[in-house]
């Protein structure tokens, strides 16, 4: 039978999920559709989707994510990563219920250490941002085994409140940083935002930045900020997306696509 993928969000008809797992698709031999599912509201369109015999599995994007986690959490299960991330951004269809999995985290790891090469082994980190963009990343992250992970939000509290459910991470408002780190993570909205960050200079000094949002027609705004200030490199989360929709190709089918060759195609267009 011939599975049925989609992308569950509102808006998504700008997401890049269907080109990015067709082209998964295609190198792997599997006879899959994949389309983009746009809803007024999470529950009514998961269940129906997913009432479907031939439903393989979904992403879940803006704004359903946390939406996505609470349902799968009623009616079927839910992976470590989703339970740390309490957000769901992919979905497999099981015959005991969806299971809800986060794969922006390991995603994001994927990115940084093997394409880019930067292991976080030993490294001081640096996470803007405190709401669920950074909460999905905050486990993994950890993981990788960083000397120091610094949480940073413009709303102090908000940092306070989340590093309390993460062992380890130390909160900071934004403000407040100083130099001194290896890597630099924005998961603020600003970048999606176009607005700057209150972000002290000195924070970004000698370091990697990497900023989890991402355009593919030119620099984000904090990617071209960093650049000018003495960044050691910059990326966006063009790679984080395209190993985010790995590890979800992973959990429907088995197999892990070459992300390599997905990259190379959507850099030139
Ligand atoms: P998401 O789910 O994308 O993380 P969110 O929960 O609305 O979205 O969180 C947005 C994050 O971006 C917050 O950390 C927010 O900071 P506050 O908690 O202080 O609001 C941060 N953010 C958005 N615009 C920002 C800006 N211009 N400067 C600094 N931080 C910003």
């Amino acid at each position: 039978m011939s599975r049925r993928y989609v992308v569950i969000g509102n808006p998504v008809a700008h997401s890049l999920s269907p080109r990015i797992h067709r082209l998964f698709a295609r190198a792997a031999g599997h006879a899959i559709s994949y389309e983009t599912l746009l809803a007024p509201a999470f529950r009514p369109a998961a269940e129906r989707f997913f009432a479907a015999p031939d439903s393989g599995g979904a992403n879940v994007t803006l704004p359903f994510k946390l939406d996505a986690y609470a349902w799968a959490a009623e009616h079927g299960s839910t992976t470590v990563n989703a339970d740390e991330a309490g957000a769901v951004n992919a979905i497999l269809a099981t015959p005991r219920g969806p299971r809800g999995d986060n794969t922006d985290g390991v995603g994001l790891l994927r990115d940084l250490q093997q394409n880019l090469s930067l292991p976080l082994a030993g490294k001081a980190v640096l996470l803007l941002g405190a709401g669920g963009a950074a909460r999905g990343v905050l486990g993994p992250l950890l993981r990788a085994g960083p000397r120091r992970l610094t949480l940073a939000n413009r709303t102090a509290e908000r940092a306070q409140e989340l590093a309390k459910a993460f062992d380890g991470v130390e909160p900071m408002p934004l403000a407040a940083v100083c130099g001194g780190y290896d890597v630099v993570i924005n998961a603020t909205s600003a970048s999606a935002l176009g607005d700057g960050l209150a972000l002290p200079e000195a924070a970004i000094e000698g370091g990697f930045c990497y900023d989890m949002f991402y355009r593919l027609e030119a620099d984000t705004a904090f990617c071209s900020w960093c650049r000018e200030r003495g960044a050691a490199g910059v990326a966006d989360g063009l790679g984080m997306l395209i190993e985010q929709a790995a590890e979800s190709y992973l959990l429907w089918r088995g197999v892990r696509p070459d992300t390599a060759p997905v990259a190379a195609a959507l850099a030139h267009g």
